[in-house]
């Protein structure tokens, strides 16, 4: 039996080379310029991004901001109503025509997300770039006592489903030319907590993911994997958190989108496997 691995066909990604493996994790901008970056008009024109979340919190806000330095920004979330206001905001301030992907992520299929590809590809023909950014809470309690169903709800809204999207959507992005795949973190992803149960494991998984698929694909392809950890923002996700916390003394997620739309344009080529926390603590 080989003990050789199936390795990503090169011939299929672009920019492929012979150059032999070198650091995956690899940036030519520090985080600190990413946090700061002051993002040119337009920077995101000609680019079609796919956000999930893109209802609420910071995956709208990202959504928008997206729309407004120039992208397509193709919506996906579970609550449609929530989809037709952004969407409604985005044709409002004059932005590319959005599309609306009501899916949720909880029940959603490999195979109504292969459809989902075919679909983009259809009507679009492109996919430079997905903001990864659904997620939920869960349960605050120790993991002795962590309801295992709920365990896997966190498990595959978080991480399983984002897998599964990013592997479907792989064939559009390969083709993008500089194509950028940003999942979202947190701080209990880097450093797992006590009673952070489901959330902080899906948090890991997902930055480890982010990991593997750098080093599998950095020497063979233009396309980024990286991580943000937004920090503490006015959300209500954060409200659940911290029920006792005064949410004025929090950013909202205007005040971070200046890494979410760096890490989206072509100002990042070559950043790769960074786990980017927005609001470091020193
Ligand atoms: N806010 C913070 O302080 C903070 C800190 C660290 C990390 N994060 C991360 O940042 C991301 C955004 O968080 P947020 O604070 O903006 O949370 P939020 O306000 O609760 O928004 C979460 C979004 O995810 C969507 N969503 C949840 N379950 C879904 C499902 N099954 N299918 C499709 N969409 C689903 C929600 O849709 P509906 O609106 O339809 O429910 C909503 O649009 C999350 O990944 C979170 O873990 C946030």
């Amino acid at each position: 039996m080989s003990d050789s691995i199936n390795q990503p066909d090169s011939q299929h990604y672009k920019n492929n080379n012979d150059q032999p493996a070198v650091q995956s994790a690899n940036s030519p901008l520090t985080h600190e310029q990413i946090r700061e970056f002051v993002a040119p008009d337009n920077c995101l024109d000609g680019k079609t991004i796919l956000v999930t979340g893109a209802g609420d919190g910071i995956g709208r806000v990202a959504a928008l901001t997206y729309a407004r330095y120039g992208a397509t920004v193709l919506l996906l979330g579970r609550t449609s109503s929530k989809l037709e206001y952004v969407y409604d905001e985005i044709e409002s301030f004059g932005g590319k025509q959005p599309a609306m992907l009501p899916m949720n992520l909880e029940g959603a299929t490999y195979a109504e997300m292969q459809q989902l590809e075919g679909l983009i590809d259809k009507e679009i023909g492109q996919l430079d770039g997905i903001l990864h950014n659904a997620g939920i809470l869960g349960q605050l309690t120790p993991l002795e006592m962590y309801d295992v169903d709920a365990f896997s709800q966190v498990m595959k809204i978080n991480f399983t489903a984002t897998f599964m999207l990013t592997q479907a959507l792989l064939p559009l992005l390969k083709d993008a030319k500089n194509g950028s795949i940003v999942f979202t973190s947190s701080s209990v992803g880097t450093h797992p907590r006590a009673f952070w149960g489901a959330y902080a494991l899906s948090k890991q998984a997902v930055e480890g993911m982010s990991d593997i698929f750098t080093q599998e694909t950095h020497n063979i392809t233009n396309l980024r994997f990286n991580c943000i950890n937004p920090g503490g923002t006015r959300t209500n996700m954060r409200a659940h958190a911290y029920p006792g916390e005064n949410p004025m003394s929090l950013k909202t997620p205007e005040d971070i989108m200046a890494g979410y739309v760096c890490l989206m344009s072509d100002a990042s080529i070559g950043v790769r496997g960074q786990v980017v926390a927005l609001q470091p603590k020193d």
